[in-house]
């Protein structure tokens, strides 16, 4: 092979112009010797490229080690056994939860699903990959999983803005993907606030609105599981002063309380409207509903949410489109201000 040696302090930008020339073998690794490097080539320099380098430097024939280089990207690793596009859609589908990965595999290339999780291990870096085996389903709103590759662990900690979530992918819900929704709702609260989580998982919103106000946050969950981690979750982060796990339904747990809250969060999107009378009970005139629900457009939602207040009314503070559902069906996110109308 060959290779143009130059002086160690001067290769840096020579080795720019040759790069940028489709010049320089990048199967080969560059060689340093004493004061010298030689950079491997793919053939020799032309007489314009050389009067630019313009220095002291030769051409010499010599050998060079190969780099040790595997496929550089998914579309590499499965080049020739899956369609580009298809390994498109698996990467639009990627979920990563702590040291887990979960995507989905469309079912005319399941044949290649170890191979697509090795690939997937290979290039997140995570411990372990598991693919969807079913939509999220059911009061507790888990996931069947299938394990694909890395360690067959489905527990682990997940970073959002600061805060760490402890969580089980297979026995929680919980969806890094509602990062940004979890943020606003958090920017938007005042200290002093009494707030309520009527579905609240492993507490993701508690433990962020707590850990930046000086509040007080019911976080309630019908799940053993989620209850479980938003304890760990609220220790873990040292908001047990201000955040109170409890277990149970939230329709009984809040009959069972005189609260009157300033803030109350809905995130059962599915089926968050069965419990607006429950939420309108515990909300105090002036207080803010976050509402979530599956639906077309904002009137359904709005509708309900004005049905339920009355006698009293709201006032929609924000309406926006969290994340898509299903073509023509959003994730809604509402708030509303409930107040008391004075005749
Ligand atoms: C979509 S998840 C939201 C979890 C959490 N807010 C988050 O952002 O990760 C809905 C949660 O509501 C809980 N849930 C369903 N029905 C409930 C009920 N009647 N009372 C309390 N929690 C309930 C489920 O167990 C689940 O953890």
């Amino acid at each position: 092979m060959i290779g143009l040696k130059i002086q160690k302090n001067r290769a840096n930008d020579v080795r720019k112009i040759l790069l940028k020339n489709s010049l320089i073998d990048l199967d080969a690794k560059i060689k340093r010797e004493d004061d010298y490097v030689i950079i491997p080539l793919t053939e020799k320099p032309d007489k314009e490229i050389m009067d630019i380098i313009r220095q002291d430097v030769e051409i010499i024939e010599t050998t060079f080690q190969m780099q040790k280089r595997g496929p550089r990207s998914l579309k590499d690793y499965l080049k020739g056994k899956v369609e580009d596009s298809k390994i498109d859609e698996i990467r639009g589908s990627f979920d990563i939860i702590g040291d887990i990965v979960i995507l989905e595999i469309p079912e005319d290339i399941e044949e290649f699903k170890n191979l697509i999780g090795e690939a997937a291990l290979n290039f997140t870096k995570r411990k372990a990959i598991f693919r969807k085996k079913s939509e999220i389903k059911g009061i507790i709103r888990t996931r069947e999983l299938e394990y694909l590759a890395g360690d067959d662990i489905s527990e682990t900690i997940h970073q959002e803005f600061g805060c760490k979530l402890m969580l089980d992918v297979k026995k929680v819900y919980f969806s890094p993907r509602l990062a940004t929704e979890r943020k606003r709702v958090a920017d938007n609260v005042k200290d002093g606030e009494l707030i309520v989580d009527m579905f609240a998982g492993v507490a993701p919103f508690p433990v962020l609105i707590a850990r930046n106000h000086d509040v007080k946050i019911y976080s309630i969950d019908i799940n053993p599981d989620a209850y479980y981690y938003a304890k760990k979750n609220v220790k873990l982060n040292k908001v047990k002063d201000k955040v109170i796990p409890i277990l149970g339904d939230v329709r009984e747990v809040l009959k069972n309380k005189e609260i009157k809250a300033d803030r109350i969060i809905m995130n059962l999107p599915g089926m968050a409207y069965e419990f607006l009378d429950s939420a309108m009970y515990s909300i105090k005139d002036g207080g803010v509903i976050h509402y979530y629900e599956f639906a077309e457009s904002f009137e359904k939602p709005i509708e309900r949410l004005k049905k339920a207040a009355y006698p009293r009314k709201i006032q929609v503070l924000d309406k926006r489109k969290v994340r898509s559902r299903s073509p023509g069906k959003w994730h809604m996110g509402i708030d509303v201000k409930v107040i008391q109308v004075l005749d």
